[in-house]
């Protein structure tokens, strides 16, 4: 099995740590959307979710890299293969995200949804990898920022393996 990178009590903390911000910070909201890019963060989705304690509604998003098929490493260009089934305008929308690597991704979802008008547009992620951003993406709420290494578990995956382990492990895919 992979070894330990953030363990589940890790996570567990951090995620209730997250709750409380959002709490916090869409008090007044009636309007929240949780919006999951699919499918590496429906574990992290479906905790933070159900540890939030302000009015939200769940929408999913899907996208995929071009060339993904030829090559597990992104290409840079995405494009969206399931929308949200929701009118996002006016509404506050934070994206929800198990990991930031490139920042392609969060950076076209943002883009794609705040042509649509929200009132308020902001990101979340259980994990970022400082060392390999390529493109400027806000993060506001950040779970870990972990070092270059292959991480799967908690929703994330390696060739669709370890979606479900309880942690986040770390992997050697030529090992
Ligand atoms: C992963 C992850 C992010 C994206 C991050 O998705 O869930 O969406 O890559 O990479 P980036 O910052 O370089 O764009 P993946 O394409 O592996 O699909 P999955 O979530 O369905 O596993």
């Amino acid at each position: 099995m992979p070894d330990v990178l953030i363990t589940e009590n890790e996570i567990e903390a951090r995620v209730v740590e997250l709750a409380r911000e959002i709490d916090d910070d869409y008090a007044t909201s009636d309007e929240l959307i949780l919006v999951g890019v699919l499918k590496g963060s429906f574990i992290f989705l479906a905790d933070l979710a159900r540890r939030l304690k302000v009015t939200h509604r769940v929408e999913f998003i899907a996208v995929s890299s071009y060339g993904e098929s030829e090559d597990t490493t992104h290409s840079g260009a995405v494009r969206l293969l399931m929308d949200v089934r929701l009118d996002v305008s006016g509404k506050d929308v934070l994206i929800v995200e198990d990991i930031v690597d490139s920042g392609t991704t969060l950076e076209y979802l943002y883009r794609v949804l705040k042509a649509r008008a929200p009132r308020s547009l902001k990101t979340a992620t259980l994990l970022r990898k400082p060392d390999r951003l390529q493109v400027e993406v806000e993060v506001n709420y950040l779970g870990f920022d972990i070092p270059d290494v292959w991480v799967v578990g908690y929703g994330l995956d390696w060739a669709e393996r370890y979606r479900t382990l309880p942690y986040i492990g770390k992997i050697d895919p030529g090992g």
